[in-house]
């Protein structure tokens, strides 16, 4: 069992922390008893209506949230984790969601469900250590992931209105929430009103092999390509955005693969604008094999090789601010890619 436990439980905080774990499990006992319907971790439950045309789902989110939290922020960053990840939130608090990048960002972990005991309880402890963790009773599944979207977009536009951006991020991408709050303040962003920025993916196929992860069959969509749409793993939106979206979920189809419903199948109703931002999105490997082809790419899932010097803007910032895909949530990749990031230096003619 102990093999089980995540680190950040044995830090010296937690140790102490353990004295009244047992008390407060009895109490949580008893809660869950009184709670069996809701059985969401936490202290008390707030119940959404994810409402589309064709389907819906009503979850409970663990906790009454307080908006003084994001008071001042430039940036509401919600993370899209499962439960189990307990060391990969970790390691992310360790490197890219360090305080020194969340001075003017705010960051939440959205996770599931959790599915035994032992998880609900470490949950619970890690919530009371980071107050980062929004326990939902979301299927902690793979096809679920659209609801947990959903809940970024319900606690920004319920609890954070008022910050006027947001990344949306899978728990498996480096990023610099300070460097984006820097585009933001220096205007980089410009004037839009509803606009998604990311990587743009034009004339995507379904998959239509059943064995695979994203298969679609013919009969849950029939047309032969997606409508443009902005990549999952990562983009910025807007705060006006995030509300056209809930507002047109009741008259959206429900499609499971998420970044292609709200960013794609849903952007003609929201008139939500995506713009293509590769500067900052995607980076590009500068190291050549012996034909010139770079030798990393992180698009085949291969690897990555960040770019050493990349251009920069006035003040010297480096405009690459994000890698998608640290190869499959290995440890070493998350703080190999993080500290490349960091490291990148501004190119010879943009640093005159
Ligand atoms: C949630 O929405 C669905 C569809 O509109 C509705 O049938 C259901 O009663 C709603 N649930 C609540 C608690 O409002
Ligand atoms: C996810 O998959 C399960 C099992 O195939 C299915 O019952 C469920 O309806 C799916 N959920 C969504 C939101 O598509
Ligand atoms: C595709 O689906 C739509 C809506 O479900 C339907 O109206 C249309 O006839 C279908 N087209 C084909 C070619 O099956
Ligand atoms: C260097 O930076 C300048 C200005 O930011 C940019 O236009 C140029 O493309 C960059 N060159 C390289 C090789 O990255």
């Amino acid at each position: 069992m102990f093999k089980a436990v995540p680190s950040f439980l044995k830090s010296p905080a937690a140790k102490v922390a353990y004295v009244f774990l047992f008390i407060e499990l009895v109490i949580f006992g008893l809660w869950i008893k009184d709670n069996a319907k809701a059985n969401v971790t936490g202290y008390s439950v707030v119940t959404v209506n994810a409402t589309f045309a064709n389907y819906f789902l009503e979850y409970k989110i663990g906790e009454q949230f307080d908006s003084k939290r994001c008071d001042g922020k430039q940036l509401f960053v919600f993370v899209i984790t499962a439960v189990k990840l307990f060391d990969q939130r970790d390691l992310i608090r360790k490197t890219w969601a360090n305080k020194k990048h969340l001075q003017d960002a705010f960051i939440v972990f959205i996770v599931g469900q959790p599915k035994s005991r032992l998880h609900e309880e470490l949950l619970l402890k890690e919530k009371e250590l980071y107050s980062d963790v929004v326990v939902t009773n979301i299927p902690d599944s793979y096809n679920f992931t659209a609801f947990k979207v959903h809940a970024g977009y319900y606690i920004h536009n319920t609890y954070c209105a008022h910050v006027p951006f947001i990344l949306r991020a899978d728990d498996d991408i480096v990023t610099l929430p300070d460097r984006f709050v820097h585009f933001i303040k220096t205007g980089y962003f410009g004037n839009e009103d509803k606009a998604i920025f990311g990587i743009l993916l034009r004339n995507t196929q379904p998959v239509r092999d059943p064995n695979h992860k994203w298969y679609i069959p013919m009969d849950y969509y029939n047309q032969s390509t997606f409508p443009t749409y902005v990549n999952g793993p990562a983009y910025l939106m807007t705060g006006k955005s995030v509300e056209a979206i809930l507002e047109k979920t009741k008259e959206t189809t429900f499609f499971w693969i998420e970044d292609v419903m709200f960013t794609g199948l849903m952007a003609e109703k929201t008139q939500v604008k995506l713009i293509e931002t590769l500067e900052l999105f995607k980076f590009h490997c500068n190291k050549r094999d012996a034909n010139g082809v770079a030798a990393f790419n992180s698009w085949d899932h291969v690897g990555y090789c960040m770019r050493e010097v990349g251009s920069c803007d006035k003040a010297g910032i480096p405009y690459v601010t994000l890698i998608s895909h640290a190869p499959a949530f290995q440890r070493p990749d998350i703080e190999l890619a993080y500290s490349d990031l960091v490291k990148v230096r501004c190119n010879e003619s943009s640093a005159k």
